[in-house]
């Protein structure tokens, strides 16, 4: 997987480094190949028991020092707005004291991507999705593994059509859980409205359906 989307970086000085990085991967292990994953899609990261962050600039750029920690795993993963998908998570997953992970408005992720995040289900306190254009209501299902969260941002959720309900949903599936939910304009009131008429609406028509035989 790794190779696979060292391959399309288009930055040939990038795909030297990367030839390089394949040898020294080998001696470096999987927190390094994680850190060097979140770095190469302009991601940042903090390693457990450090204070500093490592991030991409904006030009691409960014600190080698990060190889000079294999033996630290990763404890935060800020991957907002980048190009992460189902595939690039299993560069993370043997990640397994990862307490924070963001994907704020991350394109890529969807309801599949969001049946893999089990793997951090033991140390995982933090989780913001908020702004992510593929979820659905169905995958939200999948987060009722990640029992140590303790904050879950679903903000601004453009696919999610009752996010009152969803909101009770999740309240009631992850209890010790602190959910944030803005950017929705509906309220609980109006989606409880709405389904009454749709299901007066309905008997209306098994009614005039009855009536008909
Ligand atoms: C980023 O890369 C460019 C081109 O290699 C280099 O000139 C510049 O100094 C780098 N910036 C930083 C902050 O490392
Ligand atoms: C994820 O992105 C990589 C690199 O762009 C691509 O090769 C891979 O097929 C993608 N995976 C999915 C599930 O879309």
């Amino acid at each position: 997987m790794l190779f696979s989307w060292t391959s399309s970086l288009r930055n040939r000085r990038l795909r030297k480094r990367n030839a390089y990085f394949g040898y020294t991967l080998r001696f470096y292990g999987p927190n390094v190949a994680a850190a060097y994953y979140i770095l190469s899609l302009k991601g940042g990261f903090r390693y457990a028991g450090q204070t500093e962050w490592f991030r991409t600039d904006q030009r691409g750029n960014f600190s080698w020092d990060f190889i000079n920690h294999k033996d630290s795993p990763l404890e935060e993963v800020d991957m907002s707005h980048t190009d992460i998908n189902y595939t690039g998570l299993g560069n993370l997953e043997g990640q397994r004291s990862l307490r924070s992970l963001s994907l704020r408005g991350c394109t890529e992720v969807d309801d599949w991507f969001l049946s893999r995040l089990h793997v951090f289900q033991d140390s995982l306190e933090e989780l913001d999705i908020s702004h992510c254009p593929g979820i659905t209501t169905g995958g939200l299902v999948a987060l009722r593994n990640l029992k140590g969260l303790r904050r879950l941002d679903v903000s601004s959720l453009s696919r999610i059509s009752t996010p009152g309900l969803v909101i009770i949903l999740l309240e009631e599936m992850l209890p010790h859980c602190q959910i944030t939910a803005t950017g929705y304009d509906h309220s609980l009131a109006q989606e409880e409205e709405e389904g009454r008429e749709q299901m007066e609406g309905q008997s209306e028509e098994d009614t005039s359906r009855a009536g008909i035989r």
